[in-house]
């Protein structure tokens, strides 16, 4: 089965094709970094205007190099949320107009529910129940799935996502655009010892995070700081550090509670240097396997959300039919909902 994936949540256009929801055929990635750079942020409306201009050919491209043609394609899979609302609408649109051409069913993907599935796409799949850790620009969520589509959220962000701290901190440093990995690699040549981030109580669950104190905190150290490039790796792999703990902090008591058998890493976030490794570190002190995805699959991409379309449409039993496509919808603040069998 060929899956055609769509997604244009944010500011990269992806198209890929996958073949039954494992191998990646071709994964298209047309990134608008440098369109939306000189505003230090993703202004919504290039974005949604780009989107526009490069899907047709990102989606060609994804068929030629997967060898397929429009007709061979049995599913097409799209993000309808969460995201920025212009970007969705050209996606789906769009999507909704070649699930017509080619007469073949569309099924709408949850974004998240699309990171979560990068990890499905590896040679070896995480047996469940899987403790998902899903990091990006706009999310930091603990995820339990018991079985394919089935999400338990079992804690996420109060404030401000993950990914988004590391950005905008990097930002006030004067770093690259997005500033994450620009942010991670200086923080490979300085001391995390030097300025501490300690753990922020957080009332209520026990499992959900705050960034927001530790962006405002690193934000106030270099604004008093003498901006020396060694002050800033150290200030840099200290924020960084102070991220990565709280990232990990509930995982261990996590793991246990749930009986998880796999951990999975996602998101854009799970590019990080140093999540990695302590991730790796903490998995194999517990003895469970580790999942993350290679990182063309951690940031934005087609596949991924074929992926997730491939499973969903074999757990639900179908998507939408050709003539009832036309009224899927999106929204920017989707919830996260498990799929409904039918089977
Ligand atoms: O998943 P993604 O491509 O888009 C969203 O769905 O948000 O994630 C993008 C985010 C950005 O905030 C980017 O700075 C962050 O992932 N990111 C990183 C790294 N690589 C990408 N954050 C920390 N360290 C990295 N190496
Ligand atoms: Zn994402």
């Amino acid at each position: 089965m060929f899956i055609l994936g769509i997604d244009t949540s944010c500011d990269d256009t992806s198209c890929a094709v996958v073949r039954d929801g494992r191998q990646v055929l071709s994964n298209i990635v047309s990134s608008q970094t440098k369109l939306h750079e000189k505003f230090g942020g993703v202004v919504p409306e290039i974005a949604s205007r780009r989107h526009l201009e490069v899907l047709i050919p990102a989606c060609s491209e994804a068929l030629e190099q997967a060898g397929v043609t429009l007709k061979q394609i049995d599913l097409i899979a799209v993000t309808n949320g969460p995201g920025l609302l212009g970007s969705l609408l050209v996606g789906v649109g769009f999507a909704k107009g070649m699930a017509h051409a080619a007469q073949v069913p569309l099924i709408d993907v949850h974004h998240i529910a699309g990171h979560i599935y990068a990890n499905f796409l590896g040679e070896e799949l995480p047996e469940f129940p899987v403790l998902n850790l899903v990091v990006s620009g706009g999310h930091s969520e603990l995820i339990l799935m018991e079985a394919h589509g089935h999400f338990t959220l079992l804690g996420e962000t109060r404030d401000d996502a993950a990914g988004e701290v590391f950005d905008k901190v990097a930002r006030e440093m004067g770093l690259g655009f997005p500033g994450g990995p620009y942010l991670d690699r200086l923080a490979e040549t300085g001391d995390p010892g030097k300025i501490p981030f300690p753990l922020p109580k957080i009332r209520g669950s026990k499992y959900d995070y705050s960034f927001s104190g530790i962006k405002t905190r690193a934000l106030l150290e270099f604004e008093a700081g003498d901006k020396s490039e060694g002050f800033k790796a150290d200030l840099a792999a200290g924020f960084r550090k102070g991220v990565v703990n709280q990232l990990l902090n509930p995982v261990e008591e996590l793991l246990k509670e749930t009986g998880a058998r796999s951990f999975a890493l996602s998101g854009g976030a799970a590019a990080n240097a140093l999540l990695r490794r302590k991730s790796r570190e903490l998995a194999t002190r517990l003895g469970i396997p580790l999942f993350i995805p290679p990182m063309e699959l951690c940031t934005d991409n087609g596949a991924m959300i074929a992926a997730a379309g491939y499973y969903k449409y074999k757990l639900t039993g179908g998507g939408w039919s050709e003539t009832e496509s036309s009224m899927m919808e999106c929204s920017a603040g989707l919830e996260l909902r498990s799929w409904e069998e039918t089977a």
